[in-house]
């Protein structure tokens, strides 16, 4: 075993002196924590530059479908349902018989604060949206309550596309964690708020800390104007 070299000399910073930084740097803890994935996120537009850019987040599903293959037999997953609008727009926009159309949400909202805003923000006020094609289901309540089971009774053994429109870091990398398992190439992941000024401390940084830590390999496939909105293919 390589043992690191001490030195018994040096002195570190004493407790108290740690405790004011740190009492310092707290209120600026998530400006730093921005600044950070900004400039991640920077880099990683430059490195993404080759991809289409789309006007609007419909113009990018309609890509996707066309150019990726996504209009025939698919499990679509969506996280954040809300009233249904991009729910209803999949499953209208996808006419084989055999997809299957999954929406999951509490319906009371976002479980935490988001950019300023408190939780219970995006609650439908006890309404759950319905759906008119036999193909969607609903999975009501909070992911960490529903998505194991889900999980654990669904093959998802066919080419799967999963909608994060949940805005939280926290809600979107306990999807990508749950359902790193099930994922294969080709699948594809859209995000619906990545690159905006609070998406890269939300969206995007879920993205990037799940990457890094599973060795999640992606391409972007397209994304939407500054990539508030991306597609990305799930690689070897
Ligand atoms: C921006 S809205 C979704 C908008 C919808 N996709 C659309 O296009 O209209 C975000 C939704 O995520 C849901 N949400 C966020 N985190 C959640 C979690 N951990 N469990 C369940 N629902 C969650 C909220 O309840 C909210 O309805």
């Amino acid at each position: 075993m390589t043992s690191i070299p001490t030195n018994s000399n040096t002195q570190p910073w004493s407790p108290s002196l740690k405790a004011r930084l740190y009492g310092l740097a707290k209120p600026i803890d998530e400006l730093l924590l921005r600044a950070t994935y900004t400039a991640r996120f920077y880099h990683w537009s430059r490195a993404n530059a080759a991809a289409p850019t789309l006007p609007t987040r419909f113009d990018l599903y309609q890509h996707v479908i066309d150019r990726h293959g996504l209009g025939g037999t698919i499990d679509y997953l969506e996280f954040g349902v809300f009233h249904g609008e991009s729910l209803r727009w999949w499953a209208a926009h996808n006419h084989a018989p055999d997809a299957r159309f999954y929406g999951f949400d509490g319906f009371t909202g976002l479980p935490d604060g988001w950019v300023g805003l408190p939780p219970g923000t995006f609650s439908t006020g006890g309404q759950i949206p319905t759906f008119d094609d036999p193909r969607v289901a609903l999975e009501i309540g909070l992911f960490q309550d529903t998505l194991g089971d889900f999980v654990a009774r669904q093959p998802l053994d066919r080419r799967t596309v999963i909608h994060l429109d949940a805005d939280l870091y926290s809600s979107t990398l306990y999807v990508l964690t749950t359902l790193a398992p099930k994922l294969r190439p080709g699948d594809v992941i859209l995000f619906d708020e990545l690159g905006s000024a609070y998406g890269v401390t939300h969206e995007f940084r879920a993205l990037e800390d799940f990457a890094g830590s599973y060795r999640f390999h992606y391409r972007l496939l397209a994304g939407t104007r500054r990539y508030l909105q991306a597609a990305i293919e799930v690689m070897a």
